[in-house]
C-alpha cells in the first residue's frame, strides 16, 4: 500500500487528511504531540479501514520532535506527505512573547521545509509522491506572523511545483478561510462576529484538497466563497487590504506601548560673545 504521513492528524484537518487518505487506500504515519490522542484516532482508523497506522509523539515546534520525524521521511518512502500540524496565536507581534513567536514560526514554517526536503528524495528517485502543505488564506491578508508564515509557505509550495516539474512529484498549498475545528478554542480566540457561511468544515477542506492534488493543482482553496474572496484579495491594493486585516475577527488589537519619554533636552549653552582682542 502506498504510504501517507500526516502531521497535526489527531484533529481537524489533519484529522481529516487522515480519513481522506485511509479512504484512498494508503498506509498511515500520524504525527501530533498527545500520544494517548494518537492511539486513539489510530485505533478508530484501523478499525474502519484497512490500513497499517504508525504513530509518532513529537512537538515540530522544537529541534528534537522535528529531528525524529525527518528521519523517519527520510527512512521510510512516503507517497503522500501533509504538512498541516499548525497552531495560530490571538495576541499581535508586538505584545507576544519573542519564544511564543520562535516556536510558532519553526511549527509553521521550519517544519514543513525541513520534511519536505527529507521525504522528496525517495519521492523523486521513485518519479512518484505529493507534497501537501495546509496554508491558509491568511497567506494574502497582512494578519501578524502566522499569516507571513502561510505566505512563506504557499510561496514555497509555488516554488516547489516549478522546481519538481518533469519528476512525477508533485507540489499542493491547501489554503482555507475559516474552518470548524479545535484551532482558534486552542489560541483563546473568540469567533462570534464571523458569519454562517464563512464557515468550512475539515472534511469539506480536506475531500476538496485531494482531489486537486489528484487533478494536478498547485493552489487548492476549498469553497466557493473563499475563491472567490481570494481571488479579490489579490487584486486590491495593499493598503487597503492591511486595513481588511486590521479588522480581522480573533487576533487581540491592543494599543502599541507607549514608549518612555525620552529627557527633556536642555537648550544648548549659549555660547559667550567672542572675547574682544
Ligand atoms: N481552522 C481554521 O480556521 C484554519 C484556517 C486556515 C488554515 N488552517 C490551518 O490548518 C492546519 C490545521 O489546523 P486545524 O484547524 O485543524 O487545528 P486543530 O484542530 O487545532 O488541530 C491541530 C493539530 O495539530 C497538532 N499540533 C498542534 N501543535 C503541534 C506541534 N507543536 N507539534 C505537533 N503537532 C501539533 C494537534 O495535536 P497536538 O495538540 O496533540 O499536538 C492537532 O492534531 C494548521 O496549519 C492551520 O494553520 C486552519
Amino acid at each position: 500500500m502506498p504510504a501517507a504521513l500526516i502531521t497535526g492528524a489527531t484533529a481537524g484537518i489533519g484529522r481529516a487528511f487522515a480519513e481522506v487518505l485511509a479512504e484512498a487506500g494508503h498506509d498511515l504515519t500520524l504525527v501530533a504531540r498527545d500520544a494517548d490522542r494518537l492511539r486513539t484516532v489510530a485505533a478508530d482508523l484501523t478499525g474502519r479501514h484497512s490500513c497499517a497506522v504508525t504513530v509518532i509523539a513529537a512537538d515540530l515546534s522544537g529541534r528534537a520532535g522535528m529531528a525524529v520525524v525527518e528521519r523517519h521521511c527520510a527512512d521510510h518512502p512516503l507517497s503522500v506527505l501533509v504538512n498541516n500540524a499548525g497552531s495560530g496565536m490571538r495576541e499581535s507581534f508586538v505584545h507576544n512573547d519573542r519564544q511564543r513567536e520562535q516556536e510558532s514560526l519553526d511549527l509553521l514554517v521550519t517544519a514543513p521545509l525541513r520534511l519536505t526536503h527529507a521525504a522528496l528524495p525517495h519521492m523523486i528517485e521513485r518519479r512518484q509522491g505529493s507534497i501537501i502543505n495546509v496554508g491558509s488564506v491568511a497567506a494574502w491578508l497582512a494578519s501578524g506572523t502566522y499569516s507571513a508564515a502561510k505566505a512563506w509557505l504557499t510561496v514555497f509550495t509555488e516554488s516547489l511545483a516549478t522546481d519538481l516539474a518533469g519528476t512525477g512529484v508533485h507540489a499542493t498549498v491547501v489554503a482555507p478561510g475559516y474552518t470548524r475545528t479545535e484551532f482558534h478554542a486552542r489560541a483563546g480566540m473568540r469567533l462570534g462576529g464571523v458569519p454562517g457561511w464563512m464557515w468550512l468544515d475539515p472534511m469539506t477542506v480536506a475531500r476538496t484538497g485531494w482531489a486537486d492534488v489528484q487533478a494536478g493543482r498547485v493552489v487548492s482553496i476549498p469553497g466557493l466563497q473563499y475563491r472567490l474572496l481570494a481571488t479579490l484579495v489579490r487584486t486590491l491594493p495593499r493598503p487597503i487590504v492591511r486595513s481588511m486585516s486590521a479588522a480581522r475577527p480573533g487576533v487581540q488589537r491592543r494599543r502599541a506601548p507607549t514608549p518612555v519619554s525620552p529627557p527633556p533636552v536642555s537648550p544648548p549653552p549659549v555660547s559667550p560673545p567672542p572675547a574682544p582682542n
